[in-house]
């Protein structure tokens, strides 16, 4: 190669690694393309962790419900438990995580068959699970374990596993002094993400290079205030996992689902048709808070059908699962929560060719049998068909798939099956009878379809 072809080359690989290929527009941040890994990875696991989980009562909107709103459930729980003049703050030396065993938990995380997972290294209360140097005394090494929580678990994750690391990060706090002098301001002054919110989130980027930088907690502020779009060109173009970083859409009060990574639009979001952005339906097995919470009663936890409906649901439409559990203030996953994620990666073990790596089909669920949803494997043109439900009659009719000659049913973890076509289209399927013993699984049920469009 000649000295002027090599100039050249280099000039060309410098414009495409640094420098300026993203603006700080939504328009230039929205055109980057999604890193492939994350339409693939489809399930993840959320841990919500903190000072919260020290009264572990109600829901990890704790401080704010009672100090802040003063709902009288949790006026009047603080009132009948704890001394008078006890503060938010007094619970932090409680949050102690001594049986906090970092590699158990990525064990079970790779059990339940995620990809990844995305850990709260900041709630609304600004509590830093890690030894931040903007979170003086409010941190997890200066105060409670005494211990960097984030570099424990990131490096447990990387030395046995092979799930992506991804943070969770508030960009508002409620009670901070910076915050409520910028908002008292109508958010013409930018004290607070200045001198707090993106100190912090160029700190957790280049100390522990995530692959998800999961934002929240947009504090009723637009995303200008938060200079949204000034940090995420930093992190497409410069940042140290520029390659393959995914964000979501909560960058400031306009942008939820219309600008930044995927779309979460709303907790718990599950639409149930197909969207063309990718998005991610973010929910909880305790049905009623993220964090975890003493009082949660046995139903308020989701069965691990309900769980297998919703990520069937959720990935035929195109999104990921993120799922959510709440470690105690001493560190443990509890065991109803490890039931819950070890029975997914069971369900998974056997039907997760239908999930991983699939895209959505023509039809998101059959148009005549309700409760069949639909995947697409490119690589094999195969069709996937969930059945949410064992049919009595022997038999289930899928009315939108178009057979051939070389159409071929298997259900996942079993056999192929006997089948005949219908009129004016679909086929009949024939279910085998099958002990408990010979079920390949028992919460649904996969066929999968090739030669046949
Ligand atoms: C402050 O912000 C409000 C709302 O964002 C805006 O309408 C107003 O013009 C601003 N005032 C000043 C003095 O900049
Ligand atoms: C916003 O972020 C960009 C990129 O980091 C920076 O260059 C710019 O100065 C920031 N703007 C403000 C107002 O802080
Ligand atoms: C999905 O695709 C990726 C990239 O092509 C590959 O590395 C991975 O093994 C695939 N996973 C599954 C479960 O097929
Ligand atoms: C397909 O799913 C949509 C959305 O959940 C639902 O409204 C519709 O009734 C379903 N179709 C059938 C046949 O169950």
């Amino acid at each position: 190669m000649g000295t002027r072809s090599l100039c050249f080359l280099l000039f060309f690989l410098f414009l495409g690694r640094c420098c300026c290929q993203y603006e700080p527009t939504w328009e230039s941040i929205d055109s980057r393309p999604l890193p492939e890994w994350f339409d693939q990875a489809k399930f993840g696991i959320f841990i919500h962790w903190g000072v919260f989980s020290v009264p572990s009562y109600g829901s990890e909107w704790f401080w704010w419900y009672w100090q802040g709103q003063k709902l009288p459930s949790y006026v009047f729980f603080m009132a009948k438990n704890y001394p008078p003049g006890f503060q938010y703050q007094d619970f932090a030396p409680q949050f102690t995580a001594e049986f906090f065993d970092p590699e158990e938990w990525t064990d079970i995380f790779a059990a339940s068959g995620a990809k990844y997972i995305v850990l709260t290294t900041k709630h609304h209360e600004g509590f830093t699970l890690w030894g931040s140097k903007y979170s003086w005394n409010w941190n997890a090494v200066d105060i409670g374990p005494k211990r960097d929580l984030v570099d424990e678990l990131a490096r447990a994750l990387r030395q046995n596993t092979d799930l992506r690391l991804g943070l969770y990060h508030s960009l508002f706090e409620w009670f901070h002094p910076l915050f409520r002098a910028d908002a008292a301001n109508n958010f013409n002054t930018t004290l607070f993400p200045q001198e707090k919110t993106l100190p912090e989130l160029y700190e957790i980027v280049n100390k522990y290079k995530p692959e998800v930088l999961w934002s929240d907690g947009d504090g009723d502020a637009p995303d200008k205030y938060w200079n949204s779009t000034g940090f995420l060109a930093w992190l497409y173009n410069e940042s140290p996992v520029r390659d393959t970083i995914v964000t979501n859409d909560r960058w400031g009060k306009d942008s939820i689902c219309k600008h930044g990574g995927y779309y979460t639009c709303t907790d718990r979001y599950n639409p149930g048709h197909l969207l063309k952005h990718k998005w991610e339906n973010c929910m909880t097995i305790d049905q009623r808070s993220w964090g975890f919470r003493r009082d949660a009663k046995f139903s308020d936890y989701l069965t691990i059908e309900q769980l297998v409906k919703t990520l069937v649901e959720t990935v035929s439409c195109g999104g990921n699962l993120l799922m959510n559990v709440g470690p105690t203030h001493d560190g443990r996953i509890i065991p109803l929560f490890e039931e819950r994620l070890r029975q997914m990666g069971q369900w998974l073990n056997v039907n997760g060719e239908g999930i991983y790596n699939t895209t959505a089909w023509r039809a998101q669920n059959d148009s005549v049998t309700p409760g069949i949803w639909y995947t697409w494997r490119p690589q094999e043109k195969a069709i996937y068909a969930f059945l949410l439900s064992w049919p009595n009659n022997g038999y289930v009719v899928l009315s939108d798939p178009i057979v051939s000659d070389s159409t071929q049913v298997v259900m996942l973890g079993y056999k192929p099956l006997k089948w005949d076509p219908l009129k004016p289209s679909g086929l009949q399927v024939y279910l085998p009878t099958l002990s408990p013993v010979e079920m390949p699984c028992s919460w649904a049920w996969t066929l999968r379809l090739t030669g046949a469009a």
